[in-house]
């Protein structure tokens, strides 16, 4: 297959109420106008999917930044893949940092997860990244390829699975790795990827995130193997996204 179109993803954490609406029928005003060269979706909290699926917005997916890794069952308070795809989304984040951090999420979570995602036909957005203390102590490239390697489902194909590098230490911080790290970073992971799903392993999407905004995106996303962005909290106002997003009116 060829590959994906680059994916400039928002990711709402805990943030937003219906009043957010606004920014999405904002953002869909905007593509609308003056057009994207990448596809664009935001992830909101599960309790504003309906409403902003309900908006129609045809340029923005909506997409969930997490879902269990059972279909159903006695899980209080979680909510699985089949319900977000029934809302009709598409994309689910799994193993954001935040989520191994404040939920103990293992590699091994973070792989069940992904694969329930894509059992329901979604594409998982599979997050890694190093802290500050291992990319001190050189350990980035170990960390974010063994995450890579033991996160992936066996069965991941460029349809069913997206790759976020997310360097723990540059998330919401306003830091962000050189060109140069990115690019190494990226390329191991490429190269995990072609090892162990061939040339279907060239055409999974890698997106970079950690600190992305208008005014780093075009430098970020010319970097080799970076195919989009996943950004948080330049993603909650529609103009700030719209700057990321046409960085790509350059790339192309
Ligand atoms: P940030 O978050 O863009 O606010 O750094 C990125 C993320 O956590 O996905």
């Amino acid at each position: 297959m060829t590959a994906p179109k680059a994916l400039v993803a928002g990711n709402w954490k805990m943030n937003g109420l219906k009043a957010a609406t606004s920014e999405i029928n904002r953002l869909n005003d905007l593509i609308n106008e003056k057009g994207a060269k990448c596809d664009v979706l935001i992830c909101p909290p599960f309790t504003l999917i309906s409403t902003l699926v309900d908006t129609g917005a045809k340029h923005v997916a909506i997409g969930a930044q997490d879902c269990h890794m059972n279909v159903s069952g006695a899980h209080t308070g979680d909510i699985s893949a089949e319900m977000i795809k029934e809302l009709g989304c598409d994309h689910i984040i799994v193993g954001h940092s935040e989520r191994r951090a404040d939920h103990a999420e293992s590699n091994e979570t973070v792989k069940a997860k992904a694969a329930a995602a894509q059992a329901q036909g979604a594409i998982a957005i599979i997050c890694v990244g190093e802290t500050i203390d291992e990319r001190e102590a050189g350990k980035a490239l170990d960390i974010v390829t063994s995450q890579v390697k033991a996160s992936i489902p066996d069965d991941a194909t460029a349809d069913n699975t997206i790759i976020a590098y997310e360097p723990v230490w540059a998330i919401g911080t306003g830091k962000v790795p050189t060109a140069a790290d990115v690019e190494e970073v990226h390329a191991a992971v490429r190269d995990v990827l072609i090892d162990r799903f061939g040339s279907a392993g060239d055409n999974i999407n890698i997106l970079y995130g950690g600190s992305v905004k208008a005014s780093n995106a075009n430098e970020l996303m010319s970097v080799a193997n970076v195919n989009g962005a996943l950004v948080g909290g330049a993603s909650l106002k529609a103009d700030d996204f719209y700057g990321i997003i046409s960085a790509y009116d350059q790339i192309g």
